[in-house]
């Protein structure tokens, strides 16, 4: 196949997906911007790219661009999806796909009436560890899920230096706790029900952080099995070797696995089997620049695989659909700490018109 042109808007978290490009032969980089200018030149002369804009009309109108990688902000994703899509282009969003549902529909429509490819780089599930958990667990090996636990825990009072993370508009429940509520709908896509509790620590507050910064969630499915998703954002975190950041539990009928994140680590008992796999020699992979904080090997992972379902014509996954679903259990995870009562996820999506996505998304 023709490598695909990739457009990247927002070139903070973007310079992942610049470096995924590179380093693909299924992509070829062709544009950047951001409205940072300074910012711009900045990774036009670390990668070696010479077009570079500030106006996204520009980057829009180029027709060398076939995608756009969205990494602006979680609160103008919905603008900056619906403009590539009437622009004629594919679009792979950062997540949070959306911070609210206010343009959940206005997202739908653009993305069917333009006949485009929108993926949600839910970045996690192209990560190694979890990677082969779910290949793992698809196998069979482990049996039937009984339950999963997925949290993601991390000292995140350094991203309280981005002005955008001090608004109101920006929660910890979307920018956060978006991973492991996707990896909780990966295995169970049908989450009916949720209900839990936030609190804003003291560590958050000094930071200027406005909502909360530590969550605890229970969600029900419709067959009634029960998942735990957690997230804590402003503390510091116990030793690797005894934790995780990012952890995700599948606890089955024959088996357990637990995928871990910057540990690489994979641990499975299954019978009499007990055992612990490590992905280190792939740390240079995933981790090329910024420490931990910036993992361009699973950007990688999911450019090509949506480059791979393109020429498939196949739908690349999380896809829109999913990513409202995903968004509106976030929004029902937010109404629960608010009001302390559990919340159905179809009365979100039915107050915004969406009630027959709940059919329609898939895991
Ligand atoms: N694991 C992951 O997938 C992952 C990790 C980190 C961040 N993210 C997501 O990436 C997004 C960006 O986060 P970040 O940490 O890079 O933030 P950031 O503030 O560092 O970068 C955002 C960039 O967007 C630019 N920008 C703002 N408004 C713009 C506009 N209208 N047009 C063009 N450029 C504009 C800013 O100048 C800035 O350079 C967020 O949605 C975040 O949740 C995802």
């Amino acid at each position: 196949m023709n490598p695909l042109g990739l457009g990247v808007l927002g070139l903070g978290e973007g310079r992942s997906i610049i470096s995924a490009g590179l380093q693909s032969d299924l992509w070829h980089v062709v544009s950047l911007c951001d409205t940072n200018e300074t910012l711009g030149r900045e990774r036009c002369d670390e990668f070696g790219v010479s077009n570079f804009t500030t106006d996204y009309a520009a980057m829009l109108a180029n027709p060398a661009v076939d995608v756009i990688g969205i990494y602006t902000p979680d609160h103008l994703h919905a603008e900056h999806i619906i403009r590539a899509l009437d622009a004629g282009k594919h679009v792979i969003c950062a997540k949070p796909f959306i911070d609210n549902l206010e343009q959940a529909r206005a997202v739908l429509a653009a993305q069917q009436r333009s006949g485009k490819q929108v993926m949600v780089g839910q970045s996690t599930r192209f990560f190694a560890p979890f990677m082969r958990q779910r290949e793992h667990f698809d196998s069979g090996a482990l049996g039937d899920l009984v339950t999963i636990e997925a949290s993601y825990s991390d000292d995140h009072r350094w991203f309280l230096n981005k002005p955008w993370a001090r608004q109101a508009a920006f929660k910890w429940l979307y920018g956060g706790i978006s991973h492991p509520a996707d990896l909780v709908r990966w295995y169970l896509p049908d989450v009916v029900e949720v209900m839990g509790y936030a609190y804003l620590s003291a560590n958050g507050r000094a930071g200027g952080l406005v909502n909360p910064d530590t969550y605890h969630f229970v969600l029900k499915a419709a067959d009634g099995r029960i998942a735990r998703v957690s997230g804590v954002y402003s503390c510091p975190t116990v030793p690797v070797e005894r934790d995780s950041p990012m952890t995700c539990i599948l606890r089955c009928t024959d088996g357990a696995s637990q995928a871990d994140y910057h540990e690489l680590r994979y641990a499975w008992t299954a019978g009499k089997q007990e055992v612990i796999e490590s992905f280190e020699s792939r740390r240079e992979y995933y981790f090329r620049f910024g420490g931990n904080s910036h993992h361009a090997g699973e950007y990688q992972n999911y450019i090509e695989y949506f480059a791979r379902c393109l020429e498939r014509g196949e739908t690349p996954k999380p896809d829109v659909r999913e990513g409202i679903v995903t968004v509106a259990l976030m929004q029902a995870m937010d109404e629960s700490t608010i009001n302390g009562q559990p919340m159905r996820v179809s009365d979100v999506l039915a107050r915004y018109g969406l009630a027959k996505l709940v059919d329609d998304a898939g895991g």
